[in-house]
C-alpha cells in the first residue's frame, strides 16, 4: 500500500489513479518482472520484442536529447524509472538523478545495474510513488512510458502535481490513439481482469494537449515526437515552463 496522495485536480482522479497504481505495482513486480528485466537488457529476445526494444531505445534517446546537453548541477526526476536505463544515462551527463518506481523488484535491478564509475549518491534510487513530495524539487522531470496506463485526466493531474516541483521542463510519453492501439485496448477488455496486464490507454494528442493547456497555463507544449517500431507506438511530449 502506498501512503502518497494521488493527484486530485480532477474529480474522481485520485482513487482511479491509486487503483491503477496498485495494479501496476503487482504487474511489474510479479507477472511482467522477468520479461521487463530481459527487455531492458542485452539478452536475445523474440523478433517482436526486439522491435519494441529498438523503439524504446529510440524513445529514450529522444527524451534525453530534449534535456540540456550539460546536466551538471541539475536535478532530474526519472518518474517510474523501471530498471533504470534512463537514470544512468542522465547521471552520465552529470545530473543528480532521483529514480523512483513503485515496483521494488525493478528498482533492485536498477541498483544492481548502476555502473560503479558513477559512484554512490549520483543516483538516489527509491521505491514508491513518483508523486511523493518527499522527493523534493527538480530542474527536469522525465516519465518514459510510466504514464501510458493512466487515463488522460490522470496523466494531466499527475503532471500538474509534478509541475509544482519542477523548474524547467517535463518530458513524458503517452500512447497515441492509433487504430492499432485502440484495437488492442478493446481486445484487452475482452479478457477477464485477472488474466490481463493493466491496459495501455490510447490517448488523442489533440485532447491531451487541450487538457494540458487548461490545467497548466504557465507551461507550453514545446515538442512532440511519435515513435513506432513494431508493436511499440509511443508519443513523446515536452512541456516547458513559460
Ligand atoms: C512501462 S514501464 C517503464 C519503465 C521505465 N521508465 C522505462 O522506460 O524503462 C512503467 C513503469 O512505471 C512505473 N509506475 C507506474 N505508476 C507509477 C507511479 N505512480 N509511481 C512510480 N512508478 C510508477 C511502473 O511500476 C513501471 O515500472
Amino acid at each position: 500500500m502506498m501512503a502518497t496522495r494521488a493527484p486530485s485536480s480532477f474529480e474522481g482522479t485520485a482513487s482511479r489513479f491509486e487503483e491503477q497504481r496498485e495494479r501496476l505495482t503487482t504487474y511489474f513486480d510479479s507477472t511482467a518482472r522477468k520479461a521487463w528485466i530481459d527487455l531492458t537488457s542485452d539478452v536475445k529476445v523474440s523478433g517482436i520484442r526486439a522491435t519494441v526494444r529498438a523503439g524504446r531505445d529510440a524513445m529514450r534517446e529522444t527524451l534525453l536529447h530534449w534535456l540540456p546537453g550539460d546536466l551538471r548541477r541539475t536535478r532530474v526526476l526519472d518518474a517510474g524509472c523501471g530498471t533504470g536505463a534512463l537514470s544512468v544515462l542522465a547521471a552520465r551527463r552529470g545530473a543528480e538523478v532521483l529514480g523512483v518506481d513503485v515496483a521494488g523488484g525493478l528498482v533492485a535491478i536498477a541498483k544492481e545495474r548502476q555502473p560503479s564509475f558513477l559512484g554512490h549518491g549520483k543516483i538516489d534510487w527509491r521505491v514508491g510513488d513518483m508523486l511523493d513530495p518527499a522527493h523534493g524539487r527538480f530542474d527536469h522531470v522525465v516519465a518514459m512510458d510510466s504514464l501510458i496506463h493512466y487515463r488522460p485526466e490522470d496523466i494531466v493531474a499527475t503532471l500538474v502535481a509534478l509541475a509544482d516541483r519542477c523548474e524547467h521542463s517535463m518530458v513524458f510519453t503517452f500512447a497515441p490513439a492509433t487504430p492499432l492501439l485502440r484495437a488492442m485496448h478493446t481486445t484487452g477488455k475482452l479478457f477477464p481482469r485477472s488474466d490481463r496486464a493493466p491496459a495501455i490507454v490510447p490517448v488523442s494528442e489533440t485532447h491531451l494537449v487541450r487538457l494540458l493547456g487548461e490545467a497548466l497555463p504557465d507551461w507550453t507544449v514545446a515538442r512532440s515526437q511519435r515513435i513506432s517500431s513494431g508493436f511499440y507506438i509511443s508519443n513523446a511530449l515536452e512541456l516547458v515552463r513559460g
